[in-house]
């Protein structure tokens, strides 16, 4: 119960990689919001989660629209008390984003920066004065390790979303905030298994990963919950890539 007596607010929670991180960290005793722009969803996922005898609460939550994310944080501060996590898991990220620059319309190019870079930002605005008021806290931004091979749309907001890793650790360290970012490689929410063409990724995994598995969205847990803890306070500002081994750096 590593999270006892800990609010956590995670963007996206209604299916996937956020609602696996939500039933982990209320496994370890934290209070989690499911914070969704489908509100039926995290529904159900917080009423499962009650059901394991765990704090969990739905909130409908555009992450791009600030007004939308301020009254969300605001219930989640009235509804338990604060914030102390925050885990910016909501993004657009199907194949249609990870085409040719020029080729996607400008209007999706521009939703799709609001949602994954820009609601980085409302949400970390947002959080940041009940993190302050409590004494610090975390917040993990998920990245892709296509942001480390950023020639896509896509990969250029999560090559953005790296970036906000780094400025947001250093503007919110005053405030005992520390900012961290998971880059998976392809893993197996639902959403991305019905997207992928499974030759490509098979491909994918035979030709680049060191570890010739499919990655699952629970190798992505344990990352996550080092972050929150505190066995992770001198660390802050770093990108963690989950991707059997791609790609390599030294
Ligand atoms: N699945 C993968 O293989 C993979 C790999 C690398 C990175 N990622 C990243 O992990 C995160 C989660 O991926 P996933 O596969 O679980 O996604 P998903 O599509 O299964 O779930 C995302 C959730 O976010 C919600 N959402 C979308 N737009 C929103 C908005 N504007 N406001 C609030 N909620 C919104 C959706 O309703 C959905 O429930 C994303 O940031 C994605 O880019 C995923």
């Amino acid at each position: 119960m590593r999270f006892k007596d800990k609010v956590a607010f995670i963007t996206g929670g209604g299916r996937g990689i956020g609602e696996t991180y939500a039933r982990a960290l209320a496994a370890e005793g934290a209070a989690v919001v499911l914070a969704e722009i489908d509100l039926p969803a995290a529904q159900a996922v917080a009423a499962a989660i009650a059901g394991t005898g765990a704090r969990a609460m739905a909130v409908e939550c555009d992450v791009a629209d600030e007004t939308s994310v301020d009254a969300a944080v605001a219930r989640t501060v009235e509804s338990l008390g604060g914030v102390d996590i925050l885990i910016n898991n909501a993004a657009k990220h199907l194949m249609e984003y990870a085409g040719k620059p020029t080729e996607l319309p400008r209007a999706k190019w521009r939703l799709m920066l609001d949602v994954n870079v820009i609601g980085i930002v409302n949400c970390a605005a947002a959080c940041r004065p009940s993190m302050r008021e409590r004494g610090g806290g975390v917040i993990i931004n998920q990245s892709s390790i296509a942001g480390f091979d950023p020639t896509t749309p896509y990969g250029i907001s999560k090559l953005a979303v790296r970036g906000l890793v780094a400025a947001l650790a250093r503007e919110l360290a005053p405030d005992g905030i520390r900012v961290y970012g998971i880059a998976p490689g392809p893993v197996d929410s639902p959403s991305a298994m019905a997207d992928l063409p499974p030759a490509l990724l098979e491909q994918f995994i035979n030709r680049h990963q060191l570890i010739k598995r499919q990655g699952r969205m629970t190798d992505l847990v344990g990352a996550m919950l080092f972050f929150c803890s505190p066995e992770a306070s001198f660390i802050t500002g770093e990108t963690l890539m989950i991707g059997g081994g791609y790609p390599l750096r030294v």
